[in-house]
């Protein structure tokens, strides 16, 4: 597909018109939306359903990796768009499905074709024949689009099933980041300036094995560094908030000391970075007691488990933002 936009030229009021226009004219009938609350997700609701109307159903998959709150905050928010929405409970259906995997690509690809099976279900129940999806261009350029190399499956490109029934709509498709919160800030969105969230979510910020243990350690960690790092936004302690900031569960255990006793816990890395459009990355140069009280409170509301917090000054390339 040519690129339509560049971000000097880019005009998201035109875009809304030409996609809404699109989507009337390609889409016929109803239409099921995987959303998870995210930007690019939810401007793609938006625009389609302006398109479509009442004939868009919002299928949101509470995979059991979500953030602390989220899909409470997310059906509220899609209630507000006037999107008829649909939250699927699932989370003991992926736990089962991803019992002992420990590779970050097979992950993924169970997790992309669990959606679309959980997606196919509620479409045949709906009567559609489509899915919109928020997918953005990095995602399809680092899932080895054109002639590039996979660095990882996203999981709404990389995961889709070869005998998926539903019919694709991507409005967001050739969009950078930028543009789709210039977009959502056309659309008067409230999430225009949140920070990504991966589609496998959480699964992918544990590494190794997910166990609901393991998951609901990253979930506290990943809202201890949004609170603290946020605050200290708040605070005037940071000129701007990184791109993105959260946690990551390695599987590294050593060895500490919790009063006189002997500790033997697990490490949480923290990861905060600077970037434009994710396809590279800068390291966030956090200061030293944001990064302290992130630590102490990991290690305090976690002590029973988490006995190391170290900080990742990676930047991408070498490494990517996430993990997996
Ligand atoms: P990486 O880790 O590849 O991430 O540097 C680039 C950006 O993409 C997000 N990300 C994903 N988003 N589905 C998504 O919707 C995915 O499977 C996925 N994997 C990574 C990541 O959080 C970062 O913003």
């Amino acid at each position: 597909m040519m690129m339509t936009t560049t971000a000097s030229l880019f005009n998201p009021k035109q875009f809304i018109e030409e996609q809404v226009a699109k989507v009337k004219a390609e889409v016929k009938g109803h239409a099921v939306i995987a959303t998870s609350g995210g930007v690019d997700s939810t401007v793609a609701a938006a625009i389609v359903g302006r398109a479509l109307g009442k004939d868009l159903t919002a299928v949101y998959v509470d995979t059991g990796f979500m953030r602390k709150g989220e899909t409470e905050q997310v059906r509220e928010m899609l209630g507000h768009l006037g999107i008829d929405v649909r939250i699927i409970k699932a989370g003991d259906e992926f736990f089962a499905a991803l019992k002992g995997v420990t590779d970050p690509e097979k992950k993924r690809k169970i997790i992309g074709e669990k959606f679309i099976r959980i997606f196919e279900r509620v479409a045949k129940e709906v009567k559609a024949a489509y899915l919109v999806q928020g997918t953005i261009a990095p995602d399809w350029i680092e899932s080895g689009g054109g002639a590039r190399d996979v660095i990882k499956s996203h999981h709404n490109v990389g995961g889709l099933p070869k005998d998926m029934h539903l019919k694709l709509v991507e409005p967001l498709y050739d969009l950078y980041k930028d543009e789709v919160r210039k977009v959502a800030r056309e659309l008067g969105l409230a999430i225009s300036e949140r920070q990504p969230f991966p589609g496998p979510g959480l699964a992918i910020r544990v590494m190794g094995e997910l166990t609901k243990e393991n998951v609901e350690l990253v979930r506290e960690a990943c809202d201890i560094v949004e609170t603290e790092i946020e605050t200290a936004f708040k605070a005037g302690k940071l000129n701007a908030l990184p791109w993105q900031y959260f946690a990551v569960l390695l599987p590294v255990r050593s060895v500490g000391v919790q009063g006189d006793i002997r500790a033997y816990g697990h490490t949480m890395c923290v990861r905060a970075v600077a970037s434009i459009d994710a396809m590279s990355a800068t390291y966030f140069h956090l200061p030293h007691d944001v990064l302290e009280r992130i630590s102490r409170r990991i290690t305090n509301t976690l002590k029973d488990h988490v006995n190391r917090v170290v900080y990742d000054i990676t930047d991408k390339p070498p490494g990517t933002v996430e993990w997996e």
